[in-house]
């Protein structure tokens, strides 16, 4: 599975909105959120071996470069699948932005590639 764009449902009337998750391509077994992020800051800057994700700007704004792409996510009816062996680092925060991440693994830094030469001598 590639990079993509995943549209989420939202449900809006007078009362609000619902965005809803379902059917996902991978079982998720965590989940966390980033947030309180300086504009300047640089989170992820790393590829997760087995581990699938998927982002979501649940408020405000942020970029995610992955794999040399930029996405800028904007809403919390959009969500960014990143699979296994992805370079990704996310920029650009703002003061309310919290990122939601799923997961399909829980944490193990071992799964973690945090240098990126590494990661491309790995993905050869
Ligand atoms: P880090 O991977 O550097 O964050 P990011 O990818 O957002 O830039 O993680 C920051 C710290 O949080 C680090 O000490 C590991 C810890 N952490 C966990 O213990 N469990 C988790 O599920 C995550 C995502 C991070």
């Amino acid at each position: 599975m590639r990079v993509r764009l995943i549209e989420i449902p939202v449900f809006s009337d007078h009362r609000g909105s619902v965005s809803v998750l379902e059917d996902l391509p991978f079982t998720v077994r965590r989940v966390f959120y980033i947030y309180d992020v300086p504009y300047e800051s640089v989170r992820g800057r790393h590829a997760l071996k087995t581990c699938h994700q998927i982002l979501v700007a649940v408020s405000g704004t942020f970029n995610v470069i992955v794999d040399g792409e930029t996405h800028y996510l904007t809403s919390p009816g959009v969500g960014l699948y990143i699979p296994p062996m992805a370079w990704r680092e996310l920029t650009r925060f703002g003061p309310t932005t919290v990122c939601l991440v799923l997961a399909s693994h829980p944490y193990d830094e071992d799964d973690y590639i945090r240098d990126y030469d590494e990661f491309e001598s790995l993905r050869l």
